[in-house]
């Protein structure tokens, strides 16, 4: 324990990013520049975490879920983290065949994913309902303005989202990865447009066709439970927003080929998704990741080089790009703000405190990187 201890403060001495206190029991230390913009208290309730701190990230968060260990800023802990990340890169890339090798990230064959969506997406419609806006949108909304609240600048997204696939009353939409209807519903009643939607969460599915008939466009929406690859026929438009991180990156060229084959000639296609660096890709496919491991199994952000590779590919060309990344940090913060109003909702749902934990852990994650 002692010497675990004394290797993860031998790093955190190293830490230039951000300003770290330490407490233990009444002890307090003290790391980084002082006065920098990044400042977190981390107290350590229990000496086993230093141990599996070692671990790296995994042990970092499995000992926040059990709580060994509490942080009063985990959003600015994890971009202190985020920016330190460059100095060990040579050691994580020196690792990287190791990882391949004991890592195995398990493939995204038809029947996994039905699970490792099930994993997530069937948590409970309630338990989502609790973060995110009206429309049910789970991916980046379009902050034009920070004081936008979540439900406009979902709103916003989703009208620029029709507007780029210029529908009409004529058009056919395919979306990829329903979520609970959000944007079936607004093309649909917004554009006049047929469309089918496919998810392979049942839960969601439930939901999103509640939804549909609620809104009274039950005669142009309809709702499948099928995987992208048992799809058939030919749409006018396809639409798949941040469903592609879950498709595995052993299919990405599968998942545009499955698209190309099912647009029309001149059809068109609009895909959101989250990146990751092109110099990170390869560690993204090896690791297991916090997020890939705890939140979205077998998860693999793809980058833009590699969209772009199998889009070409797939006889796909690009006539339009936009970057969301701004919004994204606002979104999140929004979604976490809402998640940690609603704890007490959340814990009466039946949620323990460990999985209440990850949640949060997950969300400041995401948007602290
Ligand atoms: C992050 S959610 C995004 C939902 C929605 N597009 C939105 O923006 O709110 C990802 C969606 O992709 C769907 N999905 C994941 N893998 C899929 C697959 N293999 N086939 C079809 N849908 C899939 C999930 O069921 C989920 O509905």
């Amino acid at each position: 324990m002692r010497l675990a201890r004394a290797i993860v403060l031998s790093g955190l001495r190293r830490v230039h990013s951000g300003r770290v206190e330490l407490v233990e029991n009444g002890e307090r230390l003290l790391f980084g520049p002082e006065g920098a913009e990044l400042a977190v208290r981390i107290e350590v309730h229990d000496p086993a975490a230093w141990r599996r701190f070692l671990r790296g990230s995994h042990g970092v968060a499995e000992t926040y879920l059990d709580g060994a260990w509490d942080c009063d800023d985990l959003v600015s802990l994890v971009r202190i983290g985020a920016r330190e990340v460059p100095r060990i890169d040579w050691l994580r890339r020196a690792l990287l065949p190791l990882r391949r090798l004991l890592e195995r990230v398990p493939h995204n064959t038809i029947g996994a994913s039905r699970r490792h969506i099930a994993a997530h997406y069937d948590l409970g419609n309630e338990l989502f309902a609790t973060f995110l806006d009206e429309t049910m949108t789970y991916s980046c909304a379009a902050f034009d303005t920070p004081e936008l609240t979540l439900r406009e600048a979902q709103e916003a997204k989703l009208e620029r989202v029709c507007r780029k696939l210029d529908l009409g009353p004529g058009d056919h939409l395919l979306e990829i990865g329903t979520g609970w209807g959000g944007l079936a519903v607004h093309a649909a009643l917004n554009y006049g447009c047929q469309v089918t939607t496919t998810t392979i969460s049942r839960e969601q599915r439930e939901l999103a066709q509640q939804r549909v008939v609620e809104a009274g466009v039950a005669d142009r929406v309809s709702v499948l439970l099928e995987d992208y690859r048992d799809l058939s026929g030919r749409y006018d438009k396809l639409v798949s927003i941040e469903m592609i991180e879950a498709v595995g990156w052993q299919y990405f060229d599968t998942f545009f080929r499955r698209c190309s084959e099912l647009l029309e000639p001149n059809g068109l296609m609009l895909l959101q998704a989250i990146t990751i660096d092109g110099r990170d890709y390869e560690l993204e496919k090896a690791a297991r990741s916090f997020a890939n491991t705890y939140v979205f199994p077998s998860g693999c952000l793809p980058s833009l080089e590699v969209i772009g590779g199998c889009a070409g590919r797939a006889h796909l060309t690009e006539v339009d790009r936009e970057d969301l990344t701004e919004s994204y940090p606002i979104t999140l913060r929004r979604w976490r703000e809402n998640f940690i109003a609603a704890r007490h909702r959340v814990a009466e749902l039946g949620y323990d405190e460990r999985f209440r934990r990850l949640w949060a852990l997950y969300l400041c994650w995401c948007e602290g990187g």
